[in-house]
């Protein structure tokens, strides 16, 4: 179906729900309210055919960005890397999309709202979100988005993201695996703190058995709610793969960053410091003295508490 026809046929849908909305997404408010940033859940969106994600767009969107904001690598890796292992595929940036259904690889053109054209759908795509989410997490701002490119069979490690995500699957199938970022057995307060402190977002895939988790497979058409640093790896499917990634931060976040800044300092002095969210009390008191440390640390031109 045309694209022009999947949105006007999503837009009617939106009108039958009585939300307001550009009828890029189809988001069921219910589930939306019980799970976001809790645990994932699968969108509609319309998105499939539509320009902006050609492949000649695409390559047309990579030459105009800078180079720090293309980033790619050989895919046929294991779910567990060292970021500083992690092998190139010899080829340029434009060569990797033009030959993706080839080359093994994995490309991601990072913050492309620096194109207008960009900037406006994902505007349009997270409008509907702030929908639903500013009742639950007021003040989406730093509106972000990522476009992956992904050579059959291809692998993105374990890793977790520090901001709210809603990966729209384009073209081609993945199979994702997430666990629950809750669960201290799954992700520790330790590999948290470091995370927070500017670590790599690649993490070690655990060897324990007992682990809560999800697998979803993402085709063309559907996305996935990835909870903040919920970790996760992904398995490319058997053709060549384009997904959306439109992320967002919230005032929220910026506290729970500092809270376990805070963590991480009084750990590193020989203390063991309460885990982040589970005593409001405490992390609001670590939120206010951390921030005011932070706030001296950058007026003195430091980098905040370490
Ligand atoms: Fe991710």
């Amino acid at each position: 179906m045309p694209y022009a026809e999947l949105k006007q046929d999503a837009t009617s849908v939106r009108a039958s729900t009585g939300t307001p909305a550009t009828g890029l997404l189809d988001i069921d408010p219910v589930t939306f309210r019980g799970c976001f940033d809790r645990r994932p859940f699968l969108i509609g969106h319309a998105l499939t055919n539509h320009p902006l994600f050609e492949i000649s767009r695409l390559m047309r969107l990579c030459r105009s960005l800078p180079e720090s904001s293309v980033e790619y690598n050989a895919g046929n890796i294991p779910i567990s890397v060292d970021p500083k292992r992690t092998p190139g595929n010899g080829l340029s940036a434009e060569e990797t999309i033009r030959r993706i259904a080839q080359c093994r690889s994995w490309l991601v053109l990072k913050y492309v709202e620096q194109d207008p054209e960009y900037r406006a759908l994902l505007h349009d795509c997270l409008a509907e979100v702030a929908w639903q989410s500013e009742s639950l997490r007021p003040g989406m701002f730093l509106e972000q988005g990522f476009i992956f490119l992904s050579s059959p069979g291809s692998v993105t490690p374990y890793h977790m993201d520090p901001e709210h995500n809603f990966l729209l699957q384009i073209r081609g199938s993945k199979r994702i695996h997430m666990f629950d970022g809750r669960d201290r057995s799954v992700l520790s307060e330790e590999e948290l703190e470091q995370f927070y402190r500017g670590g790599h977002r690649n993490l070690a895939y655990p060897t324990n058995g007992n682990r809560r988790g999800w697998t979803f497979d993402l085709s063309p058409g559907f996305g996935l709610h990835f909870p903040v640093t919920a970790p996760h790896y992904v398995r490319n499917g058997e053709e060549v793969s384009v997904s959306f990634s439109i992320t967002f931060r919230t005032p929220d976040l910026k506290r729970r960053r500092l809270v376990h800044i805070g963590n991480a300092f009084l750990r590193r002095r020989g203390f063991r410091p309460r885990p982040a969210g589970m005593h409001p009390r405490y992390d609001f008191l670590k939120y206010l003295a951390f921030g005011a440390i932070s706030r001296i640390h950058q007026f003195f031109g430091g980098g905040g508490p370490s």
